[in-house]
């Protein structure tokens, strides 16, 4: 296939009323923190972040054990440069470490699964920008082939522009185990991390459209009172 395919899922995210999945966000996190963490960061988000309930959902020491899987740099008196020290709730995730790989924490808002029709993009007022759907096929759109460019490999996508990515295929089946018991196919692990990513980009989405909903009746109540004054107010003159 050509590059740049991307898939539709049907995310619970979506839709006005869409909330995210607090289930999906936790098993995203896990995947975040075992497989992307080894190259990528996401130096926007707040260990703090992830007890919104909203988000992950996560109780304040449970909060605390997942910032202290993480070193951060060590910001105390005295620190010599370099140092570090284990984060903590207030901190938040580490900035990448390996060449090239770009930082997370807006990804999902800086990509566009969706381009059409002929690349006006106004699909994306219906179905969305689709970026957490271009992340999903980019990790689900390996070819296996590969090539060495300049000393350096590419592998074969179905999603990324160019068809070859610098990144090997991060996911295969059963690399993380989840804590909920579901089974980590490579399709289920891309799609959860595809929702984590979008929480972290737009982490107010839920409240976004909770607010949308309450002014959309708001409005429609005030439309049949203002109707009703209009009749009565004219009542004697028609
Ligand atoms: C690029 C996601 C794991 C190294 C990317 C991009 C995304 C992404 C969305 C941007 C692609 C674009 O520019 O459109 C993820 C996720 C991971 C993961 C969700 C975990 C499931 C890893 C790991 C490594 C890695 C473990 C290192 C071994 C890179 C590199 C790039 C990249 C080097 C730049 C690729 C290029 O521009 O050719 N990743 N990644 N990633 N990632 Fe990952």
């Amino acid at each position: 296939g050509a590059e740049g395919h991307v898939t539709d899922v049907s995310f619970s995210f979506e839709g006005p009323l869409g909330t995210f999945d607090q289930h999906q966000l936790q098993r995203g996190l896990q995947v975040y923190n075992e497989v992307c963490s080894a190259c990528h960061g996401m130096k926007f988000v707040s260990f703090r972040s992830l007890g919104e309930n909203t988000g992950p959902g996560y109780d304040p020491d449970q909060v605390n054990a997942i910032a202290a899987l993480y070193e951060v740099a060590d910001d105390s008196d005295g620190a010599l440069p370099g140092d570090t020290r284990t984060a903590k709730a207030s901190d938040k995730f580490p900035a990448n470490t390996s060449l090239g790989a770009p930082d997370l924490s807006l990804m999902a808002k800086a990509r566009a699964g969706f381009h059409g029709p002929n690349g006006t993009g106004l699909s994306q007022m219906v179905n969305g920008i689709g970026g957490p759907e271009y992340i999903y096929s980019l990790l689900t759109g390996y070819t296996g082939e590969e090539q060495s460019l300049a000393g350096a490999t590419l592998y074969g996508n179905h999603t990324f522009p160019g068809g070859w990515i610098s990144m090997a295929a991060p996911l295969s089946a059963d690399i993380v185990e989840y804590a909920d018991g579901t089974p980590a196919t490579v399709d289920q692990m891309a799609k959860d991390v595809s929702a984590f990513l979008m929480w972290t980009a737009e982490p107010k989405l839920a409240d976004r459209k909770g607010a949308g909903a309450r002014n959309f009746l708001f409005v429609a109540l005030l439309a049949v009172l203002l109707y009703l004054t209009n009749k009565k107010l004219w009542a004697g003159v028609k």
